[in-house]
């Protein structure tokens, strides 16, 4: 029997620490639905270059494969704006949705975090948890995360770069970052990280 846990929010808000600390604790299954849309931006800056042409954006997210998600280019800054840029075409979210709806169908249950997961792709998810934090703090712990993999950056462009995010993500026609109305909302602003994961599991234990 399938067990859905959507978990939405801004960049850098705590997520996808809260997610797979979630799906060891209950044994699901995560998927870190931002991957896909890393993966289309990765390589439609490799194949098409700064222009980001629709036509072959959208060509280019049909491809989309388990195995990519593996790929360890994905987590630059450069790729992340790609990838925001990509998710504001329709029909590049709409070629990603069965990948993402087939994996939520998984026996044990699983648990996706994204931006829509809540409101687009699983609207029926049993438990639907909206994670935020101030553009502040989340710029300062993507500044330390690309400042450990070795990427030269400064805390105001990744600042700069988490704002812009949230904005294209925010404002754009289909399926913007939104909490669900169902959604119950985590600010991790303020909370350690076993303190976010503690609450995220007391408010899926409740659900159970
Ligand atoms: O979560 P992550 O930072 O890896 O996501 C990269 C980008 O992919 C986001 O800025 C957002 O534009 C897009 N995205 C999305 N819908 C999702 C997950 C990510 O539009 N479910």
């Amino acid at each position: 029997m399938s067990f859905i846990v959507a978990i939405d929010g801004p960049a850098a808000a705590g997520k996808g620490t809260v997610s797979k600390a979630v799906a060891a604790h209950f044994g699901f299954a995560h998927l870190d639905t931002g991957l896909l849309y890393r993966v289309v931006g990765r390589a439609a800056l490799a194949k098409i270059g700064p222009s980001l042409d629709p036509e072959r954006v959208i060509a280019l997210s049909t491809e989309v494969s388990a195995d990519d998600l593996d790929r360890n280019d994905l987590r630059t800054a450069a790729v992340a704006q790609a990838a925001s840029k990509v998710a504001a075409i329709p029909e590049v979210r709409e070629n990603l949705v069965t990948f993402q709806r087939d994996f939520a169908q998984r026996a044990g249950g699983a648990v996706l975090d994204g931006r829509d997961i809540g409101t687009v792709i699983c609207p029926d998810a049993d438990v639907k948890l909206f994670v935020t934090a101030s553009a502040e703090r989340r710029a300062e712990r993507r500044f330390k995360e690309l400042e450990q993999r070795g990427e030269d950056t400064s805390y105001d462009t990744v600042l700069a770069d988490v704002i812009a995010r949230d904005k294209r993500d925010s404002e754009r026609d289909v399926a913007p970052l939104i909490a669900a109305a169902d959604a119950i909302l985590l600010d991790t602003s303020d909370l350690s990280i076993d303190e976010a994961v503690a609450q995220a599991i007391a408010a899926i234990h409740a659900k159970r």
